[in-house]
């Protein structure tokens, strides 16, 4: 993540977390985000041949949508029940951010890699996990150095710790999926990067406090 962008969203994240209501509203929306990545993971699951890998990445996606939910009762009660817009961070951005991202890379494979239907659809699946393990990283690595310095009594340490397992396991898959796999991850990642960007705008045009965008 470039370091304008990264200094956008720590700014962004003080800001949410000394704000109850700002901050069950950003939790509500990851979990949402969460979900949403789990149940792309378990449409994509072959009914037979599945592994252990895949199983354990679902459920641990799953979790996280759990998890997070539950860290909003830590703020208060009654917060944000389900994620309807009024409950959730710049909804329209964080609802398409997945959508986006598939269709980017369907496209992309489609027209550039010319790459048969099923190609397009196991290679769009890794790509985009792939982009999104990447991006967990850094995104939960500076929420959690924002929690700690407001000495919030959330934390997301047992998330990060799942997504370094994730993005190992995404590698090896990629490995596995395409010789040039090195050299797409770039693309995706450089796509995932934009479509973040915005998505981060989004949030901070939520924000009472104005935040100097990049
Ligand atoms: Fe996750
Ligand atoms: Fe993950």
């Amino acid at each position: 993540m470039n370091e304008q962008l990264n200094k956008l969203f720590e700014q962004a994240m003080a800001e949410v977390i000394t704000s109850q209501q700002l901050h069950a509203r950003w939790l509500n929306t990851l979990s949402m985000m969460e979900n949403t990545g789990a149940r792309k993971i378990s449409r994509n699951e072959h009914p037979v041949f599945i592994n252990l890998t895949i199983l354990k990445h679902a459920a641990e996606e799953a979790r996280h949508a759990y998890f997070l939910k539950k860290q909003i009762g830590k703020l208060g009660i009654n917060l944000c029940p389900d994620y309807s817009w009024e409950f959730l961070l710049a909804p329209l951005s964080s609802y398409l951010y997945l959508h986006r991202l598939d269709l980017a890379v369907c496209r992309m494979l489609k027209d550039q890699w010319h790459f048969t239907q099923e190609q397009v659809k196991q290679g769009a699946y890794l790509l985009v996990t792939y982009a999104i393990e990447v991006k967990a990283e850094v995104l939960y690595g500076i929420y959690q150095k924002q929690l700690e310095r407001f000495g919030s009594k959330i934390n997301v340490k047992s998330i990060i710790m799942e997504e370094d397992g994730h993005l190992e396991e995404m590698t090896a898959m990629l490995e596995q999926f395409h010789e040039q796999w090195k050299v797409l991850a770039e693309v995706m990642c450089s796509i995932e990067e934009q479509l973040f960007h915005k998505w981060i705008e989004d949030v901070v045009m939520e924000l009472p406090q104005p935040i100097a965008s990049t």
